[in-house]
């Protein structure tokens, strides 16, 4: 194939170069120069470049007219159930036809093995019918060819990173028969569009975008300018096919996705695979979604015949002591619209340094110290000659403000080296000024709470129920103000 013009692009300022430069002649930026398709080499058939002009996007798509918002009809996206319902409940429902799904995570997480269930699944004569059927109630089915039930969609899965032999060991080792997966061996963009144009499926898989390269670009595999380029016209791709692309992406050392921050603005959904790679639990979060809800949470266990959903997993995170022990508390949170019980541990020790360590693992590092200081000031309780460690078990990262109150109470325990009451549990945001705040849909996690068995729980006073009616089985409720009344609780309760 003839070289096709590419120009670095400065992605500061936008000023052009016609070779790599360390520095933009233009703003004088370092390190911002990134390849792109040259805009002016428009070849018939060739879908060109990330930067492209008007001109280029007529001969895609059929010239769009301006129309009034109230006469477009308001068709709601038909998803299609992955057979895993651990990872519909995060898509929203299932795959959507048209979209892109970029999934991302550690190396040996389970990307690969959970792709090859779903399109080995959906491939699988009868399957999905027995599914349409069951989602019919709430989403049409998804293109004409499930109309007359019991046919399989049509899936393509584009391996980069394993040879074909490879894919077959694994789906041998999963106990995949009798499905129709299509296979491709391919980190050659051009041939897998030329594929996926031949083939036509419903559903195709490419792991991963980092190995894929367009010949336009002379940049390596994996480059930013790679990956923006591949992305951009694989999501046209399906844009244009109605395939839903599910793109399986890399993560950098400090776990975001490896490459431009442009390939999560280009796509529809982005996933999150995340856990301990040395437990076998995994938490699948969508970090954005165009057709769902985002922060929904699917759970799976990895067994010797791959990934399966956890449908109750709202005491996988609670860590079981024979007695209780100090410094631990447990969080009732809410992930999505699921509650879930986390244990979070602190230790407080000496410090043997002249400025204490403060760390934290699975919650965030920057309201700790902030808790530390409401803790000093709003009651009485110095920690500044202590190196403190906070850790949310089980591998579940917790960004909500409301661990904070588990969080302080668990640091008090470690401190006083006295353990918490058996089956308390607390939620709530700590202020600055030491008051407690309301957490979000408070009633769904006290109800969570008693239904496994937990006695008490310490929650914000603007979250107590307000009507007699709504007590919670064998659960007594303290609700508090401020932090200093919720510490005289928890010294009441300990006797
Ligand atoms: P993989 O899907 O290859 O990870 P990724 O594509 O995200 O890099 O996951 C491979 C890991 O999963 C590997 O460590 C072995 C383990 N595994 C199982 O425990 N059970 C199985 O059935 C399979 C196929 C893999
Ligand atoms: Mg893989």
């Amino acid at each position: 194939m003839a070289a096709v013009k590419s120009v670095f692009v400065c992605s500061d300022c936008g000023g052009q170069s016609a070779k790599w430069l360390g520095r933009c002649p233009q703003c004088g930026a370092w390190n911002s120069l990134i390849e792109t398709v040259a805009a002016a080499a428009p070849r018939a058939g060739v879908r060109t470049g990330t930067g492209a002009t008007s001109t280029r996007h007529a001969a895609l798509a059929p010239a769009s007219t301006v129309q009034s918002l109230r006469t477009v009809p308001a068709k709601t996206q038909p998803h299609l159930p992955t057979g895993i319902a651990e990872l519909d409940r995060v898509l929203g429902g299932g795959l959507v036809a048209g979209s892109v799904v970029l999934i991302g995570g550690d190396p040996g997480i389970g990307k690969s093995t959970l792709l090859l269930q779903v399109l080995a699944h959906l491939s699988t004569p009868g399957a999905t019918a027995m599914q349409h059927a069951a989602a019919s109630a709430h989403a049409p089915a998804l293109g004409p060819s499930h109309e007359a039930g019991g046919q399989r969609e049509k899936v393509l899965y584009v391996s980069g990173e394993e040879s074909a032999a490879q894919v077959a060991l694994r789906a041998q080792r999963l106990g995949l028969k009798d499905n129709d997966v299509r296979l491709m061996a391919e980190i050659q963009l051009e041939r897998i569009i030329d594929a996926l144009g031949a083939e036509q499926p419903d559903v195709c898989v490419i792991d991963s975008i980092q190995t894929v390269y367009t010949e336009m670009l002379t940049s390596a595999p994996g480059s930013v300018a790679q990956v923006r380029e591949c992305a951009a016209q694989l999501t046209r791709m399906a844009k244009s096919g109605g395939t839903c692309i599910v793109l399986v992406g890399h993560v950098t050392k400090e776990g975001a996705l490896a490459g431009p921050r442009v390939l999560e603005h280009m796509v529809d959904t982005v996933l999150y695979f995340e856990g301990d790679t040395h437990s076998s639990y995994r938490l699948i979060r969508a970090i954005k979604n165009r057709f769902g809800a985002v922060n929904e949470l699917g759970v799976f266990a990895m067994t010797e015949r791959g990934l399966k959903g956890v449908s109750n997993p709202s005491a996988l995170f609670l860590s079981h002591h024979g007695a209780p022990v100090a410094g631990s508390c447990v969080l009732a949170t809410l992930e999505g619209t699921r509650p879930l019980l986390v244990e979070v541990q602190a230790l407080a020790d000496t410090a043997a340094a002249p400025s204490p360590r403060r760390l934290s693992v699975g919650l965030e590092p920057a309201r700790l110290a902030m808790l530390l200081a409401v803790l000093h000031r709003h009651a009485g309780i110095a920690c500044g000659d202590q190196d403190v460690f906070v850790n949310a078990v089980g591998g579940v990262r917790i960004t909500e403000p409301a661990a904070d109150l588990a969080v302080l109470l668990a640091i008090q325990s470690s401190l006083k080296n006295r353990p918490l009451p058996r089956g308390l549990l607390a939620f709530g945001e700590v202020g600055l000024a030491g008051e407690i705040r309301p957490a979000p849909r408070g009633q769904e996690r006290l109800r969570e709470a008693a239904k496994l068995g937990f006695s008490a729980a310490i929650i914000p006073a603007a979250n107590a129920p307000k009507n007699a009616g709504s007590r919670f089985e064998g659960l007594a409720l303290h609700p508090v103000h401020r932090i200093d009344e919720a510490l005289d609780i928890v010294r009441s309760l300990q006797g």
